[in-house]
């Protein structure tokens, strides 16, 4: 078939460039966008006397035809097909002829991309949304279960003070639950029809934007022709979503991977999210959340490949927009696949409480012995040098805090009593932080409360 701009062209184009210029490949899976919209654009222009009755049924049953070939895998792409919108009116005139012609009145390629890549974001982000929730839900299960085992808490990798495994794993819902609210956020953006804009000017032909926009489920029509065919502002944020995202999603990961080593030795995967090594027949590595590590940096790649791609870019099309899909189908479909992984991984995750217990340290209490100082009016930086000197005296001696006598204490500072030994106990330090957001036992109940009333939502 002769190409949908041929009509000026004296020559048949170069044979690498025909393929260079395909995008047919990758935004084939805008399909149900594309043809969603379409029908809804027949409508309009229905209602302003381009198509009769019988035009527009013709092209709604041939389009719904074109889908249900899509849907069953049995449409077939010709070389001729340059882009999902080619593809689809190609099909569409060999099942219904010549009304198929005019189904493009008063539309370019350049409103309907922008509006397809839209139609599957909003088609997309409730599923990303409903695989975070359940990685969110794995979080919280696990916390629940194991809600009385202490480990050590660590700033700069180095022990810090014993916490609750729970306020630890519970840590990293909150960073998911600010993505889904940024989800949300950007999801309002996303719905903005651009479809009425044509090439870059306007419709010609006095349609129904709104009517149009309310048709294709979008909250709201473009107020700029120029800006919408050009806009991809939304593709950004989803990428830069999608980085932001992975991040945290590798942090999480890093931790896991340190854990479940042989050093730390707290957690260990579970078999079937494990793989072996084809030389050392003991290993059982965490290829599944060194993959989810891994994947950051692409995640982040898309986002610079998408901003430089648009920067300096002259109004308004321009052929370089073509390049806004690889990367994010690149992204959706990463955590597509990652993200019930992941939730597997947390979900049969084997808890070690007495390696935790057992990497308790003493000079985890150290801030408990300052603090005591403090109750008992000592200013809180003098009882800090104290208890330095105190950790100190235990390490020349080669024992744990606990292990120096009151009178090692007494030795330091008066302000030591009988009772000092009283606060050398991990699970009271764990449970004098019974603030709001803390880490003690009632604290992270209550925080698990809140967390599931944002997934009752
Ligand atoms: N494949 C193109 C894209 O993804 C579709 C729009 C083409 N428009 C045009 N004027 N060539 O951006």
């Amino acid at each position: 078939m002769s190409k949908l701009w041929g009509g000026r062209f004296d020559k048949p184009t170069n044979e690498l460039l025909e393929r260079f210029n395909a995008s047919i490949g990758f935004d084939w899976r805008l399909y149900a966008a594309d043809i969603a919209g379409s029908i809804a654009y027949a409508g309009s222009i229905h209602a302003v006397g381009i198509l009769t009755d019988a035009e527009l049924d013709a092209i709604v049953q041939g389009l719904e035809q074109v889908r249900a070939e899509f849907d069953a895998g049995t449409f077939v792409a010709l070389p001729s097909d340059e882009d999902i919108h080619t593809a689809v009116e190609r099909r569409l005139g060999e099942i219904i002829g010549d009304a198929a012609g005019k189904l493009h009145t008063g539309r370019s390629r350049n409103d309907q991309i922008a509006t397809d890549v839209r139609l599957y974001l909003l088609h997309q982000i409730p599923v990303l949304r409903e695989h975070v929730r359940g990685l969110q839900r794995a979080i919280v299960d696990k916390a629940e279960a194991h809600l009385d085992v202490m480990m050590p808490g660590y700033t700069h990798l180095q022990p810090a003070q014993p916490i609750l495994f729970a306020h630890w794993l519970m840590s990293f819902f909150w960073m998911l639950q600010r993505d889904l609210e940024r989800l949300d956020d950007l999801t309002r953006r996303v719905s903005v029809l651009p479809l009425g804009s044509a090439a870059l000017a306007g419709n010609t032909f006095g349609i129904d934007r709104d009517a149009l926009a309310a048709a294709l489920g979008f909250d709201r029509s473009c107020e700029n022709s120029l800006d919408a065919v050009s806009d991809r502002d939304c593709v950004a944020e989803t990428l830069f979503w999608a980085a932001l995202f992975q991040m945290h999603l590798s942090r999480l990961s890093e931790d896991l991977i340190l854990y479940a080593s042989a050093e730390f030795g707290f957690v260990e995967l579970d078999d079937a999210y494990s793989t072996g090594s084809s030389i050392m027949p003991q290993k059982k590595n965490p290829d599944s959340i060194e993959l989810v590590r891994g994947k950051a940096g692409r995640m982040v790649g898309n986002l610079v490949s998408l901003l430089i791609t648009l920067k300096g870019l002259p109004s308004t099309y321009d052929k370089d927009l073509q390049e806004d899909k690889e990367p994010l189908f690149d992204a959706l479909d990463t955590l597509e696949l990652e993200l019930p992984v992941l939730a597997g991984v947390v979900a049969t995750l084997h808890i070690n409480t007495a390696r935790m217990a057992a990497a308790l340290r003493d000079e985890l209490l150290a801030t408990e012995l300052a603090d005591y100082l403090v109750r008992r009016g000592v200013p809180f930086r003098q009882g800090h040098h104290i208890v330095g000197q105190a950790v100190r005296l235990a390490l020349s001696r080669g024992c744990g805090l606990r292990d120096l006598t009151t009178d090692d204490y007494r030795s330091l500072s008066s302000h030591f009593g009988e009772d000092v030994h009283n606060v050398l106990d991990f699970r009271r330090a764990i449970e004098q932080r019974s603030v709001s957001g803390g880490t003690a036992t009632a604290a992270v109940k209550a925080q698990i409360a809140v967390a599931k009333s944002f997934l009752d939502k």
